[in-house]
């Protein structure tokens, strides 16, 4: 196995995200495979998503998977699985939930929140790790957790807690990087930059 070809990038803006997506999804799409999307929340992963269905021409809304699990998306030629699996209380629930058709080829597989499907999970061709990095990032990584639970949403977070999610969220600096894990999938994120 060769080593695993990154590219970084930085995402200042809603922009970069949209211009990442524009480069990626037509390469993908074509190819069809499995993308991990890897990041804290918030990180920007649904908006990465949305930014790739709008670039491959797809003109409705984009529900994120939190609660379904996953939407399909049937663009043109395309089709594309959309996967959240951050409510998963135990990674058996993919091997008894009957998911891995979506893998077919040539499906283009978008997975939110791998890690909690493993060691279930068909192996990525790719992974988009995204990073938010600010001052209080490390003070606040645990705390947006309440804001995702669905059973606790009155669940009173401190006004440390809100600042805290208040600052990260304000003005991150966004990171991300596109790894390809074998050649062919190297292949077409060095496509993608031509
Ligand atoms: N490149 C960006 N520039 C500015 N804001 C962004 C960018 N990407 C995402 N955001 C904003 O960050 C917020 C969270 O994004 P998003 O829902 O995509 O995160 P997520 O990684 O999917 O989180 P979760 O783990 O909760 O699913 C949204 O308000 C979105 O608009
Ligand atoms: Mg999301």
């Amino acid at each position: 196995m060769t080593e695993p070809f990154v590219r970084e990038t930085v995402l200042s803006s809603l922009e970069d995200t949209t211009a990442l997506a524009a480069r990626l999804a037509p390469v993908w799409a074509k190819r069809g495979g499995v993308v991990y999307l890897e990041g804290p929340l918030g990180a920007g992963k649904t908006t990465f998503v949305r930014a790739l269905l709008a670039a491959l021409g797809h003109q409705g809304t984009v529900k994120s998977p939190t609660y379904t699990l996953v939407e399909t998306y049937r663009i043109g030629p395309h089709l594309v699985h959309h996967f959240d699996f951050y409510r998963f209380a135990d990674p058996e629930e993919f091997a008894s939930g009957g998911f891995e058709e979506y893998f077919d080829p040539p499906a283009l597989v978008l997975v939110e929140w791998p890690q909690k499907a493993q060691p279930y999970l068909p192996a990525a061709d790719w992974t988009v790790r995204l990073a938010l990095e600010t001052p209080m990032s490390l003070a606040s990584e645990s705390t947006p957790l309440e804001s995702r639970s669905v059973e606790a949403p009155q669940t009173e977070v401190s006004s440390l807690d809100q600042r805290s999610v208040g600052v990260s969220l304000d003005n991150p600096l966004r990171r991300a990087w596109v790894i390809a894990h074998h050649p062919r999938a190297q292949a077409a994120v060095h496509e993608a930059w031509e």
